[in-house]
């Protein structure tokens, strides 16, 4: 019997759905903090194979999660070609900005082969440990798609806003296009490699698709995802594909439908019942709990959660969280969101917390 995550994303439901967790692995489990700090730093932790497969596995196995996430980061596609990065404590990515096109040429994107060789390693290492286990647990892949790991490279940092990356949209757009054509390239070669290694379903994260206006919505989130999936799918045919375009709200619709994604991610700011309503019928969908509930716990947790797993009860579903889980989460938590899914949606209580009653 083929794994749940993968039946699901062949447009089957399944009652309980499959359950994993955006930044499952991280800062809120000590056994990732102990690691993490015998790493160093954050890039070593991502880059070193034993590491990165151990780090992945600790969510899996304290939760009995049906998915691993390969453990990386969205900004090792920039980090390999030579643009500098570090994690700062704090504060989050920092990065040597690209605002002309000197800049951009400074990038060797043919030295991207290492940071992808240490991936496709981890893939491998990661499969061969879920393997031996027999498990029902299958590896995601995945990549930041090109205009959200282009906010960072253009803007040098985590922002609210991203102003750097959207002036350019309005006021340098070759160079924009240039670096998202690379970007889209670049990626597409280290699905490949993820994929070659093993990776059993791809997810694409568009973190900040909603931050542009629905023309450059199309530019530059359409185009290069859908240019992504098509090349993915050439090569490997079977292999599903999940896209999270966050904060794209009525643009949704669109995005499943011209990218042909099996699954697409939803954010917290999205109701279940309207997001299955503007994606084609067979599209798993996939989210959308919200982080905070997860960090506070007990009767509102379990009011969120069930009330998702109930709008979402005649659909394919794979239960998620709408964004990254907190830092500050108590691991008992997830263990409880755990429980509440895996007693699945046909219990009473299918009500917004709000008092509105799911359809
Ligand atoms: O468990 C998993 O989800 C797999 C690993 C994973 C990480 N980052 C590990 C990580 C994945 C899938 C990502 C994706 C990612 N990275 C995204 C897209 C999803 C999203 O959150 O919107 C983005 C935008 C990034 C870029 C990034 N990396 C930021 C903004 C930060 C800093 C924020 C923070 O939480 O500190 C990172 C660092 C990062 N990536 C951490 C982890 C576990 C924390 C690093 C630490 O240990 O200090």
């Amino acid at each position: 019997m083929s794994k749940k995550l993968l039946r699901v994303l062949r447009g089957e439901r399944v009652d309980p759905p499959p359950i994993w967790l955006m930044r499952q692995a991280g800062r809120y489990l000590p056994e990732y903090r102990e690691l993490r700090e015998q790493a160093g730093d954050f890039l070593s932790l991502a880059t070193i194979p034993d590491l990165a497969t151990e780090v992945t596995l600790q969510p899996v196995r304290r939760f009995m999660l049906d998915a691993a996430i390969l453990f990386s980061d969205i900004l090792l596609v920039p980090w390999g070609p030579g643009q500098r990065l570090e994690y700062v404590s704090g504060t989050g990515p920092v990065l040597s900005p690209i605002r002309s096109a000197a800049d951009l040429l400074r990038l060797s994107p043919a030295r991207l082969s290492s940071a992808i060789g240490s991936v496709a390693q981890t893939v491998r290492r990661v499969r061969g440990a879920l393997g031996n286990a027999s498990s029902d647990v299958a590896l995601i892949g995945f990549a930041g798609a090109p205009w959200t790991v282009a906010c960072y490279m253009i803007e040098g940092r985590g922002s609210r806003d991203f102003v750097a990356p959207r002036m350019m949209a309005y006021r340098n757009a070759a160079l924009l296009d240039g670096l998202i054509g690379l970007l889209t390239e670049t990626t597409i070669s280290y699905l490949t490699a993820q994929a070659d290694a093993g990776a059993e379903a791809i997810m694409l994260f568009d973190s900040w698709a909603g931050l542009l206006p629905p023309s450059q919505f199309r530019r530059y989130i359409l185009a290069p995802n859908c240019s992504i999936c098509a090349a993915v799918r050439q090569r490997f045919p079977g292999l599903p594909l999940i896209g999270f375009p966050r904060l794209a709200g009525t643009m949704l619709g669109e995005y499943g439908v011209a990218t042909g994604v099996d699954a697409a991610g939803i954010d917290t700011s999205v109701s279940p019942e309207v997001a299955a309503s503007l994606l084609p019928s067979g599209v798993a969908v996939q989210g959308n709990l919200d982080p905070l509930a997860v960090l506070v716990g007990g009767e509102e947790l379990e009011a969120q959660t069930r009330y998702i797993l109930t709008a979402l009860d005649n659909r394919p579903h794979i239960f998620n969280v709408g964004h990254g889980i907190l830092p500050n989460t108590p691991p008992k938590h997830v263990e409880e969101l755990v429980r509440i899914v895996r007693q699945g949606p046909s219990r009473p209580f299918g009500r917004d917390p709000a008092g509105q009653t799911a359809t």
